[in-house]
């Protein structure tokens, strides 16, 4: 029929955070005070010398065409001493190495690569909803791997339909993990290798919060795991790492295979990344990173602010380790979007209902009597959420 969308698209909603978007403009229009609590973007500056990196780039004529597919030699190098410097893991920067215009671009886009209609994806529930999203419109079929708090957050791979487990051609992880601030040992991401290699399924693991690290915890990468990138990619970012979400820089780095499939994906897609971020981004990994601790305490105080006031709004969580969030499970008696709404509109505090993290109808929703609480706010404004909170559910 002509003028009507495609299929693929017609049923699609518009990613979780792009219609509360709307909703908090309206009320913001209809001047009530909102503290955004809800996304999760840093609100702290990268360091000066990110931003001068940027200046200095964007000042020379010859940065302002498209600056290659494949990202700069000096990046992708970066990329490469950076994952040898943190991690002790060996990549090959030509390669093992893409950067991306921010990961979720990738995340999105890995499923073109590599999911044909009818392919089984396994999915943690709940999870960034990215996972989901560009799976299902490459006409992937979503088998949920459910995480719980009995586990630690941590999928059992033995209780997973073995007919889906043959036909799955991906398993996505993500520790430090969005929501569930959950973290994983190194002995785990082994267990993975294991069981995606004994499967033969691409194993991609998910490492944006693995800066953001809080009283002596250190993240991993999968790729520690030896003979990981045999079989597996990860993404990283350097959104939350180093404070530069507007920027949209992220990577992949492992398996050659894939990376090159990607590569060769995104040169029909986009025109590469603008030359004056990359320039900045190549500094951020190879500069100093000292500033990186105190940005993280400036984290762990505001989490705290939230944990002390849990109780008092009949709320509990446990004590994230890493990433930007509280995972906080709500009063019984009500949904975890009912909660979130009457909050809102009683107190105009935005927070984000677990079962966002699990969003359609395949995945069983397993966020739900949880909230996500993020700490990408002024600390004043962080604190007077929580005085917000313990009035609404004291
Ligand atoms: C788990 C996870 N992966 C990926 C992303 C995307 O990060 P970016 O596209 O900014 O690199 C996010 C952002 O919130 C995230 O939480």
């Amino acid at each position: 029929m002509p003028n009507q969308l495609a299929k693929r698209i017609a049923n699609f909603p518009p990613y979780v955070f792009a219609g509360l978007e709307k909703r908090l403009a309206d009320m913001l229009a209809a001047g009530k005070d909102i503290i955004r609590l809800d996304i999760g973007s840093p609100d702290q500056p990268p360091a000066p010398h990110i931003i001068q990196a940027l200046h200095q780039s964007a000042q020379d004529p010859t940065h302002h065409g498209y600056a290659g597919f494949f990202g700069t030699p000096q990046l992708r190098q970066a990329i490469a001493d950076y994952y040898l410097r943190r991690f002790d893991v060996q990549l090959d920067p030509k390669n093992e190495v893409l950067p991306l215009i921010g990961s979720k671009e990738g995340i999105f886009n890995l499923a073109w690569a590599y999911v044909d209609p009818g392919d089984v994806v396994l999915i943690p529930d709940p999870s960034y909803p990215t996972y989901t999203n560009g799976a299902l419109l490459a006409g992937g079929e979503i088998c949920p791997v459910p995480l719980d708090v009995q586990r630690g957050w941590l999928p059992d791979f033995s209780a997973l339909p073995p007919e889906r487990v043959q036909r799955a051609k991906i398993l996505w992880l993500n520790y430090p993990n969005n929501p569930t601030t959950a973290t994983a040992s190194l002995e785990f991401f082994e267990q993975a290798v294991a069981f995606a290699r004994a499967n033969d399924i691409l194993l991609v693991h998910d490492n944006p919060y693995c800066e953001v690290c809080f009283d002596g915890y250190v993240a991993p990468s999968l790729l520690q795991v030896p003979g990981a990138k045999e079989i597996a990619v990860e993404f990283n970012s350097l959104s939350k790492s180093y404070n530069m979400g507007g920027w949209r820089i992220g990577m992949v780095v492992g398996k050659a295979e894939v990376v090159a499939a990607l590569s060769r994906l995104k040169t029909n897609i986009d025109s590469g990344i603008f030359r004056a971020v990359q320039d900045a981004a190549t500094q951020a990994l190879n500069g100093d990173q000292e500033w990186l601790s105190e940005r993280n305490d400036v984290y762990a105080h505001r989490r705290d602010i939230v944990l002390k006031a849990l109780p008092a709004a009949g709320m509990s969580a446990q004590t994230p380790k890493s990433t930007i969030y509280v995972w906080a499970k709500i009063p019984s008696g009500c949904t975890s979007a009912d909660f979130c709404n009457q909050l809102l509109e009683k107190t105009g505090v935005s927070l984000t209902p677990g079962p966002a993290f699990g969003t359609r109808s395949q995945l069983a929703a397993r966020g739900e009597g949880y909230v996500r609480i993020s700490l990408g706010q002024k600390t004043e404004r962080v604190a007077e959420a929580m005085e917000r909170l313990k009035s609404f559910g004291g």
